[in-house]
């Protein structure tokens, strides 16, 4: 299976944050917000995965997991979505990286408190969504159960929403995934919805809709940001990272400090040569 992380987008709700970075390189706690779908895949036993970002701050996600998983067997490829035209668009984006094989895709934003691993690992076919139950869903996509409680649809911010239960970031689907994307038309809000993949697949039964019991946060606003973070902090979800990224984020931080050495040192140098001649 391989992964995708949706990072792009233009995150205005947190500018001025988002003037200077992406909203996804936006600090966590101890980490950048990107760090956590990234476990979610690595955990899931991913080793191939497909960051697509927004063309502004390309640069810095390539500076940050451009090569931190290279001694770790972690292939990280980038493409840029230019204009964000929905959540679909990434698999239109990621064909050729998708291939035939499944993919898992999980918004550059979302944070899970859940293991999704083995649920993610027992997929066979079809798609798989993550739903949880919100006091608001009104402002996300949400499915409508029949009295046996089996999904019968999703709704894309309804305004008389069927249920409390949405679906959150993260799903996986096996390859048709990308002919049922590139089939799409766009919605009134102008894009391509990864509810109408959804739909595709229930119509023919073949999407599984699974119950999230931990807390899960898209970390979209300033409030949601900070609690984001304090929740982290709160139920020590940074501790529970995969050994892959963990390692990767202390080598990094290694180099940065030997890189931040090394040119003070020539900084300094300098300054001696300067004052002897
Ligand atoms: O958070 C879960 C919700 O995500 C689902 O319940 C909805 O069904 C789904 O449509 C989506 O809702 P939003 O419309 O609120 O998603 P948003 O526009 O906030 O985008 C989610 C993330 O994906 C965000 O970090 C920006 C990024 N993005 C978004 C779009 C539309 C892209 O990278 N490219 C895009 O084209």
């Amino acid at each position: 299976m391989k992964g995708i992380i949706l990072a792009g987008g233009t995150a205005t709700r947190l500018f001025p944050l988002t003037a200077t970075t992406s909203k996804q390189l936006l600090p966590v706690y101890d980490r950048q917000m990107i760090f956590y779908p990234f476990n979610v895949l690595i955990k899931a036993g991913i080793r191939e995965v497909l960051i697509i970002v927004a063309p502004d701050n390309s640069g810095q996600f390539l500076n940050l997991l451009g090569s931190i998983f290279q001694k770790h067997d972690v292939k990280v490829e980038f493409m840029v979505q230019k204009i964000p035209k929905g959540l679909a668009d990434a698999f239109i984006i990621g064909e050729d990286f998708i291939d035939d094989d499944d993919v898992a895709l999980v918004l550059g934003d979302n944070i899970f408190e859940d293991d999704l691993y083995e649920k993610i690992g027992s997929f066979k076919k079809g798609g798989m969504v993550f739903v949880k139950e919100v006091p608001d869903p009104e402002r996300y996509g949400v499915v409508e159960f029949d009295k046996n409680l089996r999904a019968i649809s999703i709704e894309e911010k309804p305004q008389k929403p069927k249920s409390n239960y949405c679906v959150t970031g993260a799903y996986v689907y096996d390859s048709r995934v990308v002919e049922i994307a590139k089939s799409l038309k766009s919605s009134d809000r102008g894009e391509i919805e990864i509810t109408d993949i959804n739909n595709e697949y229930l119509k023919t039964g073949d999407l599984a809709v699974e119950k999230l019991r931990g807390v899960w946060l898209d970390a979209g606003t300033f409030d949601s940001l900070l609690e984001a973070g304090n929740i982290v902090k709160d139920r020590k979800m940074h501790k529970k990272f995969d050994p892959i990224i963990d390692s990767a984020i202390k080598e990094f931080n290694a180099e940065l400090k030997n890189i931040a050495k090394s040119v003070l040192f020539r900084r300094q140098n300098k300054n001696i040569q300067t004052i002897n001649t």
